[in-house]
């Protein structure tokens, strides 16, 4: 072979391989402007659910996250508060907190506060046609219309019915249920035996009916958390670099539009808020052993789906030490001006001396005046009218576990 034949040969190799460069980048930009094409084209999946939202917790976050997962965005319909009264009495949360509640879940892309109780077929060709819904969730527990009629038929008729889990562990009987228990318990002055009878909640053991009372303090906690619940509720990001810290720590039991709004003012200040829930421990001991209504892990997913929230301890100690804020990197502590432990300036052991001592200490003014008292203040003063909901309630409930069977999903 001569050498001339082998440079023309490699040259057409290297025009060859030129080539072929060329009509791969050409194709991947054609492939590229088809992606491009059709996502502009194709319209995002929009999805609904409904609920009334009362005692909001992280079982009803669980069904937003899951709902939101069947779509690109997720609707929400907030019962009024009128619709509440006239079929199953008043709520604990009025509608602008119910909203506050629900528009702070992160998988909550758009909030409507007028939804029927009882999805009606109007209301549903109104979602179609003027909400543009693809599809409408809801769990996988019947609802039935008072004529006996399944509240859904026609969306399932047009295939615009998709189905979730119920999430099981919660629901806002049972909480209603611990925290009458726990006013019953205080106004007996029987607190070691309510602290007791707590206990065996949290663990699931069904504790016997020492105030041989309706049964509806004998319902257990089914909540068994997972990591992979842990995991789903999570942003999984730490902090990007340069991002300022802020700090808040507190019990955050009853998780309730007041934390909300605080934890907007909070995230506001920084660029990565890390909220610290304290232990049921370090809860009991500073608010007697009634306290916390919902233990560790509950009170760390309500938080956790809070889109103010980037990231949780759970389990943080009582107080911020020095060494809490180098290992997170904390630039601000801040706290509210409304909760139930704001004697803390006074206290000797003042839980944000090293922050104040290091002029990172923030008062913030609370946007609402609510706590956790209040909200079980508003369960005591309904208190009769909630314990004929909850023996109601109650008895479905224990059908639901008495005839339940393997659902699969998340
Ligand atoms: C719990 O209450 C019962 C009576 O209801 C009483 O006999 C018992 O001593 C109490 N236990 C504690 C630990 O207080
Ligand atoms: C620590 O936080 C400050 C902001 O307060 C930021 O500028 C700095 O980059 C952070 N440090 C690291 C190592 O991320």
């Amino acid at each position: 072979m001569s050498s001339e034949t082998e440079n023309s040969e490699q040259s057409s190799r290297v025009l060859a391989k030129w080539l072929i460069g060329g009509l791969v980048i050409g194709a991947s930009v054609m492939g590229f402007q088809i992606f491009q094409q059709k996502k502009k084209k194709k319209r995002p999946i929009r999805v609904y659910m409904d609920g009334c939202f009362d005692m909001m917790h992280y079982g009803h976050c669980n069904a937003l996250r899951q709902a939101r997962a069947l779509g690109d965005q997720l609707v929400v319909g907030v019962v009024s508060d009128a619709e509440i009264i006239a079929n199953k009495g008043p709520p604990v949360t009025p509608l602008n907190e119910r909203m506050i509640m629900v528009s702070a879940v992160k998988w909550v892309d758009e909030v409507i506060s007028d939804a029927p109780y009882a999805i009606t077929e109007n209301f549903m060709r109104k979602l179609f046609d003027e909400y543009n819904i693809d599809y409408i969730i809801h769990g996988d527990d019947p609802c039935i219309l008072p004529d006996g009629s399944d509240a859904y038929a026609l969306a399932k008729k047009v295939g615009r019915y998709k189905q979730i889990k119920r999430t099981e562990g919660v629901s806002s009987t049972d909480i209603v249920g611990r925290m009458l228990l726990c006013v019953r318990e205080r106004s007996t002055g029987d607190s070691h035996n309510h602290s007791s009878l707590q206990r065996q909640f949290s663990h699931g053991h069904s504790p016997k009916s020492e105030a041989g009372g309706s049964g509806s303090e004998t319902r257990i906690s089914h909540f068994l958390p997972t990591s992979r619940r842990i995991v789903q509720f999570s942003n999984g990001k730490g902090p990007g670099p340069d991002a300022r810290v802020v700090y808040m720590d507190g019990a955050f039991d009853l998780f309730h539009a007041g934390h909300v709004e605080i934890l907007r003012l909070a995230r506001g200040l920084g660029d990565f808020l890390l909220v610290g829930i304290h232990t049921d421990q370090t809860v009991s001991s500073k608010r007697g052993a009634h306290r916390p209504i919902m233990n560790l892990h509950e009170r760390s997913l309500s938080v956790l789906a809070c889109r103010y929230v980037d990231e949780v301890i759970i389990g943080a100690p009582l107080g911020v030490s020095k060494d809490t804020i180098t290992t997170f990197n904390i630039s601000l502590v801040v706290h509210g001006t409304v909760a139930e432990d704001n004697d803390f300036q006074k206290e000797r052991d003042n839980p944000y001396a090293v922050p104040i001592s290091m002029g990172i200490f923030e008062l913030l003014e609370s946007p609402l005046d609510i706590t956790t008292s209040t909200i079980i203040r508003r369960i005591v003063s309904n208190h009769e009218a909630f314990q004929k909901r909850n023996e109601k309630k109650g008895e479905s409930e224990r059908r639901y576990y008495e005839d339940k069977a393997f659902v699969s999903g998340d």
